[in-house]
């Protein structure tokens, strides 16, 4: 437990807690330690903290359309990073075609999202059908494919050197925001077992980067049973059911579904908005002065974010003040939105994440620019 320098202080005009009954005509700005979990100071602002006139440099934001990435071949080893530390490494993937070979990535625990379509996905473990809005974890080390049955575009977000892990619920026990009895695992059915056959077939193994291709003259997922507590499993976005609170506008971090090695995994999904009078309705500004903030848009209307459609990817680097788009800040004072729903996958990671280099066109650079009109 750290023993951090804190206790609470206010001077000026202020509110008597965080994002409620804020002084008239302020825009609240938290600028906090650890994400949302440690010391926080919420000031209150005659002007919106994102009315900037101009802003350079390399805190600059990013908004990537990787609607407009082409498809990249037959392996998850062809995906397209765009993000990466130490920590985690984002790709993304879009895919028509069974795979014609097995994959074991050995440098991390592997997250897929599978954005849009369905397919089936075999691995050491069995079979399970996938479908749009599925999180997938693989073990590190656990060979796996997948046979599109649609076109399927899914991001790959991989722990590196590091295992997911479920978050710590609190004093709102373990069955919240998802039962973890809502954990699907493939299963050795017909599907699999018929798939177990002489056919020579390749197994391509990723460790630091680099790959590894080991050929066998028969399927190597041709295991006729398993037992332990290390499995694939799966959950789909829709059977998330989110915190709320009608009084108080939840951190990110009440949407925590995974958390890795300095990162978590984050999903919004659909919720009402907060109806108390007095409770802000939009997200706060902040800063987020530890992590790097990166939303993936998977469904639905994105009502804090102006231009913003499924398949983007928003990076706002830890630092960098944001907060809702002037848009969003008029429907949530008007009251207007009685609920949101987006779905929206967030990777909040403790350290600097670098861009990777992504084909001309793909990148808004006028990103920055959308919080310029005055709230
Ligand atoms: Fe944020």
């Amino acid at each position: 437990m750290k023993h951090y320098i804190r206790f609470p202080r206010a001077d000026g005009t202020h509110s008597r807690q965080a994002h409620a009954d804020l002084p008239a005509g302020t825009f609240e700005r938290e600028m906090s330690k650890e994400g949302f979990f440690g010391p926080a100071a919420h000031f209150h602002h005659r002007h919106a903290p994102t009315a900037w006139t101009s802003f350079s440099g390399a805190l600059n934001p990013h908004a990537f359309d990787l609607n407009l990435l082409p498809a990249e071949g037959d392996s998850p080893w062809d995906a397209t990073p765009f993000l990466h530390n130490g920590d985690v490494r984002m790709r993304h993937w879009k895919t028509g075609r069974a795979m014609d070979c097995l994959v074991r990535n050995q440098d991390g625990d592997e997250l897929l999202f599978i954005h849009e379509g369905a397919g089936e996905f075999f691995c050491d473990w069995g079979h399970l059908t996938y479908r749009d809005g599925d999180y997938i974890v693989i073990p590190r080390g656990g060979m796996w494919r997948i046979t599109p049955s649609s076109l399927t575009t899914l991001l790959l977000i991989e722990c590196t050197e590091g295992t997911y892990t479920m978050p710590e619920k609190g004093i709102v026990g373990s069955h919240a925001i998802f039962d973890p009895g809502m954990l699907d695992v493939p299963v050795m059915d017909e599907q699999f077992r018929a798939q177990q056959t002489d056919d020579p077939w390749r197994v391509v193994v990723k460790r630091i980067g680099a790959l590894s291709t080991i050929e066998y003259p028969f399927n190597p997922l041709d295991a006729v049973g398993w037992h332990g507590d290390l499995c694939v499993v799966r959950i789909n976005v829709r059977d998330i059911r989110p915190l709320m609170s009608h009084r108080f506008h939840l951190p990110p971090s009440a949407h925590t579904t995974f958390v890795g090695r300095n990162f978590i995994v984050c999903t919004f999904v659909p919720r009402p908005i907060e109806t108390d009078p007095g409770a802000l309705k939009v997200p706060f500004y902040h800063n987020n002065d530890d992590y790097d903030e990166v939303i993936f848009y998977h469904r639905g209307e994105f009502f804090s974010r102006d231009n913003i459609k499924p398949g983007m990817v928003t990076f706002h680097p830890c630092g960098f003040t944001h907060g809702p788009h002037p848009k969003a800040f008029q429907i949530g004072a008007a009251h207007t939105r009685k609920e949101t729903d987006e779905y929206a996958v967030m990777v909040d990671a403790r350290f600097p994440l670098e861009v990777a280099p992504l084909p001309e066109g793909i990148e808004n650079r006028s990103y920055v620019d959308s919080w310029k009109a005055k709230p």
